[in-house]
């Protein structure tokens, strides 16, 4: 099957289960402090899950795209990509595993066609000591289903991997892991969640390619060896509890189902290929590279890997580029820099020393044509900043290679090799070939350190956003939101109504908005919106929502991103009385429920971002 017939089918078989189907947001999500991407389904349904209600009801279904930056080091075997689209049907409090697995199930093997001989599948073995209990439940839900496609379902427990790697399957075909394979949450097992986290139990299924096992790996083959027989092509999560302050589990006060199917993975199986660069999205950009280049596919493993690797990163870095992420040295950018020069870089070891991934854009556009339609309206800017990218790469490769000329050790130190990564965009293999060529060798342990050094720095980083649990951040960040909105407003009360909204991001510290403006603003200018803002804050006003059609929204003169995220019924955020109000905004919230919540308002820099955009730096501090 194409990937287009098993999205719409999965898609239509939802809705027909009462389910409304969505639009995908943004990669890189916006007012969300906690993370860079995107990279699962339920990131955008937190609130809903929490307990807010989604304005189009309990049953939500969608196709998000997602990045996973933490694989980008995965990529090259058969099934790893670091964008992907992850299939997504959501209960807000509404059914649970007694309606989701069967019909998981019936969509997999009635309506797409895998045989169930080939599904295996996990549940939670439970965890002592947080409380947990084993989910026997799925267990028998699935036994029932096998049963009626006359496979007798035995369940074995496992336990770690370590464990399954030495015992086997023993014919079983449900398996009990602990916390670590079947418990899912933002942040991972039960212990590393956050107070105020959602999380739950979770029910992955299997493909079986029936590949032989590599011993590499582990004695015996199980689910979850990463040989490459077993591919995970869905998670049910049986998302129930939140971690207190006190750091138990509580059972939320609505059971929700949180379902994420990896569609490239899915499609795979339909096809019984266990290569995902095989199915036709990603095949099509594989057979350009072989033209292209004149090397074939599968000629050695390195040439595979090096096809595997452009053809993955390449439409990454396409959506990234489509989602307004241009390629940069920090945040999300810096991902898509990363993605485009390695992508170059092994354009390169395919024997292609000239500008030539910008050449694969057209063919990732038409065949996302029928899912995406808007990627091809943005065609033109997306090829330009490849080649440009590709340009700055082969510049900075120069001067890479003129600081490894100038290296006086016998050996490259893991400092030296790092600071050719960092500053020149340098991988690790690359340097390890030119060393190669000149009889040195790279200290790789060393470079491994200060890779860890490095991201643990912006791990401490990134847990300072965490500093005194979600509920703390929450509480923050709904500050800057609500802020923003006021900024918005004001900009546009200040500067006039050519002023929109182009991107906002909000951090525990800042607020970062980024709006269309053809020029730097006065200082008078930036005092007057500071003012405004404060003035704001100190009326007092109220801030209250209303779920309504876009029609209304857009009569009652709403601003905001006009996406239809949420179809045709959007909700609006208003700050103010009811009919005077200062801002009218199309947004999913959450949001302060007064203005007074805020504190005090100060711009900390305006500056260009990119042609005809400016961005504002702007924090909030407690009166
Ligand atoms: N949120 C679940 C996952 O990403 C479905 O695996």
């Amino acid at each position: 099957m194409q990937s287009d017939e098993v999205r719409k089918r999965y898609l239509a078989f939802f809705e027909k289960r009462g389910h409304i189907i969505v639009s995908s947001s943004l990669i890189v999500p916006e007012n969300d402090p906690t993370t860079l991407f995107t990279g699962s389904g339920m990131q955008s349904m937190l609130p809903f899950l929490l307990g807010e209600k989604h304005p189009l009801g309990s049953r939500i279904t969608d196709s998000q795209k997602c990045f996973r930056a933490e694989d980008i080091e995965e990529v090259g075997d058969n099934r790893h990509t670091t964008f992907f689209e992850m299939l997504g049907n959501w209960s807000f409090g509404d059914y649970f595993n007694h309606e989701q697995l069967p019909w998981i199930f019936e969509f997999l093997i009635q309506e797409i066609g895998l045989d169930p001989n080939r599904l295996f599948v996990t549940v939670f073995l439970g965890d002592e000591k947080n409380d947990l209990s084993r989910d026997i439940t799925s267990a028998e839900i699935w036994k029932q289903l096998f049963a009626e496609k006359d496979i007798e379902a035995r369940d074995i427990i496992l336990g770690t991997e370590e464990r399954a790697a030495q015992v086997g399957m023993q014919d079983g075909r449900i398996f009990y892991y602990d916390a670590k394979k079947n418990w899912w949450s933002r942040t991972g097992v039960p212990d590393n969640m956050p107070a105020g986290e959602p999380g739950g139990p979770c029910s992955e299924m299997f493909y079986d390619f029936g590949t032989t096992h590599d011993e590499k790996y582990g004695k015996h083959c199980h689910p979850n060896c990463d040989c490459g027989r077993f591919v995970e092509i869905g998670n049910n999560v049986f998302m129930k509890y939140k971690k207190t302050s006190a750091g138990k589990f509580e059972e939320l006060p609505q059971k929700n189902v949180d379902f994420g199917g990896g569609l490239e993975r899915i499609v795979a199986a339909t096809n019984n290929n266990s290569d995902v660069f095989k199915i036709d999205a990603l095949n099509v950009i594989v057979k350009q590279i072989e033209s292209l280049t004149n090397v074939i596919y599968k000629d050695s493993a390195t040439t595979t890997q090096s096809f595997r690797i452009i053809a993955d990163h390449i439409r990454g870095a396409v959506f990234m580029i489509e989602d307004g992420v241009l390629p940069s040295n920090t945040d999300a950018g810096y991902f898509v820099r990363r993605l485009l020069r390695r992508a170059a870089r092994h354009m390169d070891l395919l024997g292609m020393k000239e500008n030539m991934l910008f050449k694969l854009v057209p063919t990732i556009i038409q065949a996302y044509s029928g899912a995406y339609p808007e990627l091809a309206s943005k065609g033109d800017i997306i090829t330009k900043e490849i080649q440009q990218e590709e340009e700055r790469f082969r510049k900075t490769l120069q001067q890479g290679l003129a600081r490894f000329e100038k290296i006086k050790e016998k050996d490259i130190l893991g400092k030296v090799a790092f600071d050719l990564y960092q500053s020149y965009g340098f991988p690790l293999e690359l340097s390890k070939e030119l060393a190669l060529e000149k009889g040195m060798s790279v200290d790789e342990e060393g470079f491994r350190q200060e890779m860890k050094k490095h991201q643990e720095t912006s791990r401490v980083g990134a847990e300072q956003k965490f500093k005194g649990g979600l509920a703390d951040t929450g509480d923050k960040s709904i500050k800057y939101h609500t802020a923003t909105h006021l900024l918005h407003q004001a900009l546009r009360v200040v500067l006039g109504e050519e002023v929109e909204q182009k991107g906002s991001n909000i951090t525990n510290e800042r607020l970062r908005f980024d709006f269309t403006y053809s020029r730097k603003m006065t200082e008078e200018e930036r005092k007057q919106t500071e003012d405004l803002v404060n003035q704001k804050i100190a009326e007092a006003l109220s801030v209250t929502y209303e779920d309504m059609l876009l029609e209304s929204a857009r009569t009652l003169g709403a601003i905001g991103l006009f996406g239809d995220k949420y179809g045709d019924t959007v909700r609006v955020y208003k700050i103010g009385a009811q009919k005077n109000f200062f801002s009218i905004e199309i947004c999913g919230g959450p949001h302060a429920t007064n203005t007074k919540e805020l504190g005090s308002f100060r711009i900390i820099k305006e500056e260009a971002s990119s042609a005809g955009v400016r961005r504002i730096k702007a924090v909030l501090s407690v009166l």
